[in-house]
């Protein structure tokens, strides 16, 4: 990849609107234009370092090499561009600097896919919660979105999701996950078997401890009732809405949003569908508390080794 990365100067406070307008409308559709142009990341830059910031916006713009680069910047269409950079220039009195290069990358896992480090460090999100942190609405419509790419098993009603951040309705389901649930987990804590099992139940304690807290509650769902259907039926409701479930959760860590998978309220299914006025035919399949995470990086989970899980053909 061959980078191309400018930084402008601010244009003055009244012309910012009309600045952004031709930016953002003209100006950058041309770099898009331009022949072998894969890609322009924009950033307005609204924020310093220790101080006011140093530039007003930059955009990096992508080739996949040098030669395209070289190519490119021969089209008639980038001259348009240059043009067009000018007169920006002369109608709101910025400049521009820029500089190129081969960006080299260092991601915090080297050598791992980004989606291969989603699909590892996706985990049950409880203490690392941020409970004072609101949670963008369109944030998590563009991952519910995502979630329904998910498949659904043919001729089945796919995923619905009830998203609770009403605090009376949040305090009535954690009384209820607690009124069942805290006896569980704190008999949970006693009875580990070890350290690790101890620090999952003890956070799992916290979540109940605090569920109400949490910004949003989503709860999963799925028509239909299965409770005296055949297991190939069960299996494909449930496999109906859990994998949407799970994608939901994976969407939601990329956006730096922090979810666990929890059980417990369906203890108490009834008195919850009553609550958020569920259809009789509508089943719930698990409840995520959803927030930004508050600091520190996500490992991968410790898991049994793949060989003692994987079965070629035969159990044996
Ligand atoms: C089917 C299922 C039900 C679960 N129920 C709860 C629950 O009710 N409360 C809770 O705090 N965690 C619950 N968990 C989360 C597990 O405790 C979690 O997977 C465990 O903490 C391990 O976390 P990790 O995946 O990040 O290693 C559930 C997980 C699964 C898969």
């Amino acid at each position: 990849m061959y980078k191309l990365i400018s930084y402008w100067t601010a244009p003055s406070a009244e012309r910012q609107d009309e600045f952004e307008r031709e930016y953002q409308d003209t100006h950058i559709p041309l770099a898009l234009a331009c022949p072998g142009v894969r890609r322009a990341a924009l950033t307005r830059t609204p924020d310093g370092l220790g101080g006011p910031p140093a530039f007003y916006r930059a955009v990096e713009i992508e080739w996949d090499d040098r030669d395209a680069f070289e190519a490119s910047t021969a089209s008639p269409q980038w001259a348009a561009l240059v043009e067009d950079t000018v007169r920006m220039i002369e109608t709101y009195g910025v400049s521009t600097q820029g500089a190129l290069g081969t960006p080299e990358v260092h991601d915090p896992s080297p050598g791992m896919a980004p989606v291969d480090e989603i699909l590892t460090t996706t985990r049950a999100v409880r203490r690392r919660l941020d409970l004072d942190r609101e949670v963008d609405p369109e944030v998590l419509k563009e991952c519910i979105e995502l979630a329904l790419q998910a498949p659904v098993g043919a001729g089945r009603a796919g995923p619905h999701f009830v998203v609770v951040t009403d605090a009376a309705k949040k305090k009535v389901i954690a009384d209820h996950y607690r009124d069942h649930g805290r006896g569980l987990l704190a008999a949970g804590v006693e009875g580990a078997e070890d350290e690790e099992a101890r620090k999952v139940m003890e956070s799992a304690l916290y979540l109940a401890d605090i569920l109400e807290r949490v910004p949003v509650l989503v709860i999963p769902c799925v028509q239909g009732r299965w409770d005296t259907s055949t297991h190939a039926d069960q299996s494909s409701s449930f496999g109906s809405v859990l994998p949407a479930t799970w994608s939901l959760q994976l969407a939601l860590r990329s956006r730096g949003l922090g979810s666990a998978w929890t059980t417990i309220h369906l203890y108490r299914k009834d008195e919850i569908a009553e609550l958020l006025g569920l259809p009789a035919d509508v089943t719930q399949a698990a409840l995520l508390p959803v927030a930004h995470t508050t600091g520190g990086r996500f490992k991968p989970a410790s898991r049994p080794p793949v060989d003692d899980v994987l079965h070629w053909n035969s159990w044996d």
